[in-house]
């Protein structure tokens, strides 16, 4: 588990920028595809505007193999494709809508549907279709970009949530007390069995959850980042000073 301070959050982009176009590379160069799952929120936009229009980091400007990538998504909230809410509407708007990505790579929850668990199994097939799966085999995912919520969350594994536990399901369908809503996630599972998961974390406002994740002793129940342990995966965390503010080795 590596972690990599930034100074700020146009720098976190900026190195998210770089991992991004490497891990692309590298996964198109061996297995001619490039399969990464979004994270959604506000964190990731500024890396996805800067993926789209292709400046920033030198290694980021036109180095992304699109025609070669496919698109999913670590979570989704239950609303329709253009609610505000939408982690497929933020990443289209910032990313999709502007590099050439065949549409048919793109590929979002139905998350507009009305049965949740419909909606989870779709995805799962989607996921079992994409990746050629036979029964009972794992995605693996070039890269999975997640987030890290104040409570300690990241994609919509919430504390407290059954799916945490999870280990058959590709994709859970939680309902988040907290938030009152429903959510649509991979499930620890799949996102265990990534080849590389980078979390982006930016903000004062991180620095408990960030410093629970590193130095706590709670477990994923409590810290459900502190699911994400891979099997056979290089985890990056990217965080700014911000965010690394509380942590004892912070800025040496
Ligand atoms: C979501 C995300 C979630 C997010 C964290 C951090 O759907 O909201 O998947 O896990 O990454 O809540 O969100 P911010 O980047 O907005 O702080």
């Amino acid at each position: 588990m590596r972690i990599r301070i930034a100074e700020d959050a146009e720098e976190l982009a900026d190195r998210a920028g770089e991992e991004f176009a490497r891990r692309a590379q590298d996964a198109v160069l061996a297995n001619g595809a490039f399969r990464v799952a979004l994270a959604g929120g506000s964190t990731p936009r500024r890396l996805y505007r800067l993926l789209a229009d292709g400046q920033g980091a030198p290694l980021v400007a036109g180095k992304i193999p699109w025609g070669r990538t496919h698109i999913y998504f670590g979570d989704e909230r239950a609303v329709p494709p253009d609610h505000p809410d939408s982690n497929y509407r933020m990443a289209y708007e910032a990313l999709l809508s502007k590099v050439p990505i065949p549409p048919g790579n793109v590929r979002r929850y139905c998350s507009e549907g009305e049965d949740p668990a419909i909606v989870a199994s779709s995805y799962e097939k989607m996921l079992r279709e994409g990746f050629q799966l036979a029964d009972g085999e794992t995605p693996r995912f070039d890269l999975i970009l997640l987030g890290l919520g104040t409570d300690g969350h990241t994609a919509s594994l919430f504390p407290g949530s059954e799916a945490i536990g999870e280990t058959e399901k590709l994709v859970a369908a939680p309902w988040v007390e907290k938030l009152g809503a429903r959510r649509y996630t991979l499930t620890p599972r799949v996102l265990n069995n990534a080849a590389h998961v980078m979390f982006l974390v930016s903000g004062a406002d991180k620095a408990e959850a960030v410093k629970k994740v590193f130095e706590g002793t709670q477990g994923p129940e409590e810290v459900p980042a502190r699911v994400v342990q891979l099997l056979q995966g290089n985890l990056l965390w990217l965080v700014d000073q911000d965010a690394a503010g509380l942590l004892s080795r912070a800025g040496e």
